[in-house]
């Protein structure tokens, strides 16, 4: 159970979040789990295809446009449709929603890296076949996208027949009535060539604006004892007919191969052809063997072992497997806030990626992480001119929601106003160098990145009374936006600013040409890298003597509580409820926004204003955002609330599974499945990287017997494992070294398991 996620629904809200939940991807690829044949008609699906950062721009609509709003904004677009496939026993069609169902089951394998689906239906007319399809988009070979359909004749049927299409006539899926999937502009594809040619069938779109192209060659393989083929090519699609008779089983073998003009030139029909030559001795099967052997290796280093609880295992299994599918390994793509499950915010990427993904990748992957940071490096002119256009002299504003670097966010106090974004980065940046001492990195990337956002800071803050201050900015919750001195952003801009001083500083020290070249490329001057080691210091903090918590910012505490026990049930999530205004006016908050910080730089705080600051919060807190149970529940662990923690991951874990935020049919909540690991890792074990090393103080949940994961750090692979009363670490790959264990110091000798009681 814990390996496989299994579904048996063929209701329609129930098959909608389960297109999300069975949806499969590789970083490039994505494809949401629809039935082949598709549902009954009245039933609505999300039928979706997508390749990850394939957008087109659309144009904003604003009543009063001001100054530097973003005139377009870019939307990932469902592509070319490969997953049909229809079955016809004699005359009549299978369809899960006629006849009679004998059998039905699917499951997403998070182990072998495939979904499958295993049906025996009887038709109407009493014609009954058993159907076995699997499918996959593959690890190694990213252009693919493979089904296979095993029929089994089982009686009355004379002739069996097998209908396949590819269709190029796509559209992206519209919700007026939820902000998060309504931008409109359903259709932004065109299509540019439809045609046969030997064995392959192939299709080309173009999208309306930004001209990116987009193309899908196919090609079926079938086994049976003997057939007719028909294929008819249309201006939008190529169907293909395989007809047999109705008491030998039949086989096809259906492999998709997609590219684009992002990544693959302009000749896309010759780009998908190299790779269909690639691996045209590859039968279905073989292609499933290298899934599992590739799945291995990921599980190796980045599966954690819960015993005790088989729900939580499944959930945080499933979490990790959905994170490694969505992940975008190239230098066009990162990961979207919906990974590449759904339409739910356009496919944009988000701070998401920093602060609740990233970790993950980092502690387990650290290679690919870097190709995260890698990208956002990529956005660096763009956010270079974003904070012209909005009016500063200097630095770089990261857009809140982005595809390719240009801010896609239409209304500002909660998008563009988050300029918390620009730290984030810095900070993800920063982690990246405590993990793996990577010079080059630092020296190539993370410098620049540090001092242009250092930059930003500068021009964004004053100094007033000998302490600088960031005004009319948004922190991380969304229910209190524009504000002063928001207590979070004050807090990673400091660290930010803080951090690009020391960075100059080792450059000076040990790489004084790569400075040379900064210095020149940026017009860097020591007098500004004063400026940001002042404003760091400086910096100004929040702090309320009544309650003595950190203020969210400068207005927040003044302002009138929500009364939550009282509001009612179908009026969460707020914001679909209550006019922004309204909202802004109470202390209300939608997710973790003080209390992430508190974990995130946990040093700027002493641990009693910490605490306090948790339980002031906790309190008005609604987390209508899935960004927001994991930070508790991390927190919650640090502060010895242990059934808060529990409980909190809990809700975390199983967030999509259960679809406890109603939406999980727009695309799974990846931030929210970064957190789960986080709420483990971080939460239960206490991990954290600073300068001063790396520590763990773990408290297992009294619910579990044992937890055991991974890390890499320094060049080394550690494995930690935590039973009732001891720890045991064991470095695996890689050299001894010290480490911090609930605050003491212990050697970790190379390939020796070292016990530590509670
Ligand atoms: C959250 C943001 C998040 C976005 C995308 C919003 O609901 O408030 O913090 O970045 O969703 O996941």
């Amino acid at each position: 159970m814990t390996w496989k996620l299994t579904k048996k629904n063929l209701d329609n809200p129930s098959l909608l979040v389960d297109e999300s939940l069975l949806s499969l991807g590789n970083g490039y690829l994505g494809v949401r789990g629809n039935f082949e044949e598709g549902y009954s008609d009245s039933y609505q699906s999300i039928r979706g295809t997508y390749i990850n950062a394939f957008h087109d721009e659309t144009e904003i609509t604003y009543g009063e446009k001001l100054h530097a709003f973003p005139d377009t904004q870019q939307k990932l677009l469902n592509i070319i449709d490969g997953q049909t496939v229809h079955i016809y026993l004699d005359d009549e069609k299978f369809s899960l929603f006629e006849g009679e169902i004998l059998h039905f089951e699917r499951h997403l394998h998070l182990d072998l890296g495939y979904a499958e689906r295993i049906v025996h239906w009887r038709s109407l007319s009493g014609k009954e076949a058993k159907i076995h399809f699997k499918r996959f988009t593959s690890f190694v070979t990213r252009e693919l996208f493979a089904i296979n359909v095993k029929v089994e004749p089982i009686a009355n049927i004379k002739q069996l027949k097998i209908v396949s299409s590819v269709n190029g006539d796509i559209s992206n899926f519209v919700d007026k009535n939820d902000p998060r999937v309504a931008s409109g502009h359903a259709k932004r594809l065109e299509i540019l060539d439809v045609k046969k040619e030997d064995a392959y069938s192939m299709v080309k779109d173009i999208t309306y604006a930004s001209e990116l192209e987009v193309a899908c060659v196919t090609t079926t393989k079938i086994k049976a004892s003997n057939y007719t083929y028909d294929s008819n090519v249309t201006s939008s699609s190529i169907v293909e007919e395989y007809t047999s008779d109705g008491n030998n089983p039949v086989e096809l073998s259906k492999f998709n191969i997609y590219t684009d003009t992002l990544r693959h030139g302009k000749e896309l029909f010759d780009a998908a052809l190299t790779v269909h030559k690639k691996i045209e001795n590859i039968t279905f099967d073989q292609h499933l063997a290298v899934q599992k052997e590739y799945l291995d290796n990921f599980w190796f280093t980045s599966d954690i072992e819960i015993k005790g609880d088989e729900q939580l295992q499944q959930g945080i299994r499933f979490n990790i497997y959905h994170l490694m599918q969505s992940v975008g390994k190239d230098s066009v793509s990162n990961i979207a806030a919906k990974g590449l499950s759904g339409e739910g915010y356009e496919g944009h990427y988000f701070w998401d990626t920093e602060i609740y993904m990233f970790p993950v990748f980092l502690m387990t992957n650290p290679s690919l992480a870097k190709k995260l940071l890698l990208h956002r490096y990529t956005l660096l002119d763009s956010a270079r001119q974003r904070a012209k256009e909005v009016g500063h002299t200097q630095g770089a504003l990261f857009p809140w929601r982005t595809i390719t670097g240009g801010e896609s966010s239409a209304y500002f106090p909660a998008g563009t106003a988050q300029y918390h974004i620009s730290a984030d980065i810095a900070y993800s940046y920063i982690q990246y160098y405590l993990v793996t001492k990577d010079e080059a990195f630092l020296n190539n990337y993370m410098a620049e990145v540090l001092f242009e956002t250092a930059r930003l800071w500068i021009d964004t803050g004053h100094m007033k009374n000998g302490q600088f201050r960031i005004d009319d900015v948004t922190g991380p919750d969304e229910y209190t936006c524009i504000v002063n001195n928001n207590y979070y952003t004050n807090a990673m801009a400091k660290h930010n600013l803080l951090w690009a001083a020391k960075v100059y500083q080792i450059l000076k020290e040990n790489y004084y040409d790569k400075l040379k070249e900064l210095t020149s490329k940026l017009n860097l001057s020591e007098i500004e890298v004063d400026q940001w080691k002042d404003a760091g210091e400086k910096m100004y903090l929040p702090y309320d003597e009544e309650h003595q918590i950190n203020a969210q910012d400068d207005s927040f505490l003044s302002k009138k509580r929500w009364d939550l026990d009282n509001t009612p049930k179908d009026k969460f999530p707020l914001l679909l409820n209550y006019h922004p205004l309204t909202l802004y006016r109470y202390q209300v908050c939608k997710q973790a926004d003080t209390v992430l910080a508190h974990f995130l730089l946990e040093d700027m705080q002493d641990s009693e204003t910490i605490k306090r600051s948790y339980d002031y919060y906790e309190n008005i807190t609604t987390h209508d955002s899935s960004l927001s149970f994991c930070v508790f529940s991390v927190m919650a662990s640090k502060l010895g609330y242990e059934q808060k923690a529990y409980d909190y991951f809990t809700e975390t874990a199983c967030l999509d599974i259960d679809n406890l935020h109603g939406n999980t049919k727009d695309g799974l909540h990846m931030a929210n499945m970064g957190g789960a690991w986080l709420a483990i890792v971080y939460g239960f074990a206490g991990l954290r990287v600073k300068e001063s090393g790396l520590s763990l103080s773990p408290s297992l949940p009294v619910k579990w017997e044992s937890l055991v994961f991974k890390l890499q750090y320094h060049n080394r692979l550690i494995q930690v494992k935590m039973e009732k009363t001891m720890v045991t670490y064991l470095v695996l790959e890689g050299e001894g070294l010290t480490i911090s264990h609930n605050g003491e110091s212990i050697y970790l000798e190379s390939g020796k398991e070292v016990d530590t009681r509670y």
